[in-house]
């Protein structure tokens, strides 16, 4: 193990012995230990989604993220590859790249005694070496990094686990809105005071929909659709578009990895909405890659612990999450637009991102409720509702048998 915590088996144990379809004992959500093992269990050994290709459009772009201790720098490099390289200078290890996102010219270069490295991460100058200094062993390390569909994901693991059959998913989900030719048209960075789970959680069922999101409500069905649920005329609807859009050659059934790490699946909206917009109608007058209609619903992406997406005609919108400690995790919500669309022609950004805006106050707001709640000694693990949270119930056991 990289990151050797203690108490470890304290929890695993309380896992075992935890109540199924119930929500997890007070210190899965509050606890720093856990939070550490957390991170050495969950964060440092799976796939975690970073970036969109779009976000690093030219050679020597660049964004840092970090993943518990870990800092990366995700850098596209001369040769057009993006990398994920440790954020840590070779020399006495000071952080090299600084702030969210930058460009580095032809090099990174080290602002405290300027050792200086190729956009690949090898070292290309050290400053007060001797002559037969070895440079070649010297260069920032790696870490895994895949672009699926247009995702850039990284893993911090050793021993990774093949990210071959969630990648197949995202790419021909999301081949026919042509990902390498999408541009970002607004993104908010949030920290959310709750812990990474219960972001997750939330973000796993509809059943608070109704009455907390009436923008969202608008135009997107609170019926448990997307968690294999849903009844009468939901359900109807659902096929209805599946098969429309299959016809029509775009990837539409639901599919998920055994264990619902993955899974992709196409929604219908509400009557004639095309788009998560106030009114149903377009955010923006393109349309993504050649896709032939406009009515082809939502495609909803997620990917545990830290992605889930929409991905409409005309545009995307896709979050991030990072914990950022037991009680806090940092929250990115990006729209994407097609390329070629031109802000103030094409679309508003105000108009583009209202709905969403407004629908991650209000869920923040219900995460922080919950974990002020949970804090509280009185809490007790309650139940999933098997009708409404079966979504959660996955997400909860997929994370207890990483946990064990
Ligand atoms: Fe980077 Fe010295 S720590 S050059
Ligand atoms: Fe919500």
């Amino acid at each position: 193990m990289l990151f050797p915590v203690p108490s470890a088996e304290v929890f695993t144990q309380t896992l075992r012995d935890r109540r199924p379809a119930h929500s997890l004992p007070r210190e899965f959500y509050t606890d720093n230990e856990l939070y550490a093992l957390d991170l050495q269990r969950v964060w440092y050994e799976q796939w975690i989604f970073v970036a969109h290709v779009a976000e690093l459009p030219y050679p020597g772009h660049y964004l840092t993220v970090d993943i518990g201790d870990v800092k990366l720098l995700i850098i596209r490099g001369s040769d057009g590859v993006i990398r994920a390289l440790h954020n840590v200078c070779r020399h006495r290890g000071a952080v090299l790249c600084d702030g969210e996102r930058g460009m580095v010219r032809s090099r990174i270069v080290c602002p405290y005694h300027q050792w200086s490295y190729e956009l690949d991460g090898k070292l290309a100058k050290a400053r007060g070496v001797e002559d037969d200094f070895d440079r070649s062993v010297y260069g920032l390390g790696h870490a895994e990094c895949q672009v699926a569909g247009g995702m850039i994901f990284v893993s911090l693991s050793e021993t990774s686990t093949d990210f071959g059959p969630a990648a197949t998913m995202f790419s021909d989900y999301l081949k026919p809105y042509g990902p390498e030719n999408m541009k970002v048209a607004f993104q908010t960075t949030t920290v959310e005071r709750g812990n990474w789970k219960l972001v997750m959680e939330n973000n796993r069922e509809c059943f608070h929909c109704k009455g907390a999101h009436p923008e969202l409500c608008a135009t997107f069905p609170e019926a448990p659709l997307h968690s294999g649920g849903g009844t009468g005329d939901d359900l109807i609807e659902l096929k209805r578009i599946v098969d429309d859009c299959e016809a029509l050659g775009l990837p539409s059934a639901f599919a998920a990895s055994p264990d619902f790490q993955f899974r992709a699946m196409r929604m219908p909206f509400l009557g004639n909405a095309q788009s998560m917009t106030v009114d149903g109608s377009p955010g923006v007058a393109k349309r993504f890659g050649d896709l032939p209609t406009r009515n082809i619903g939502d495609v909803l992406l997620y990917h545990y612990p830290s992605t889930w997406n929409h991905y409409m005609a005309d545009h995307a919108v896709t979050f991030r999450i990072i914990p950022t400690s037991a009680t806090t995790t940092q929250l990115v919500t990006t729209w994407l637009v097609p390329g070629d669309a031109v802000e103030g022609i094409d679309y508003d950004v105000e108009a583009l991102t209202s709905v969403w805006r407004a629908t991650n106050e209000q869920d923040t707001v219900l995460v922080e409720r919950v974990q002020r709640g949970v804090s509280s000694p009185a809490y007790r693990p309650g139940p999933y509702s098997p009708i409404e949270e079966e979504g959660v119930i996955q997400f909860i056991d997929w994370y207890a048998a990483n946990m064990r």
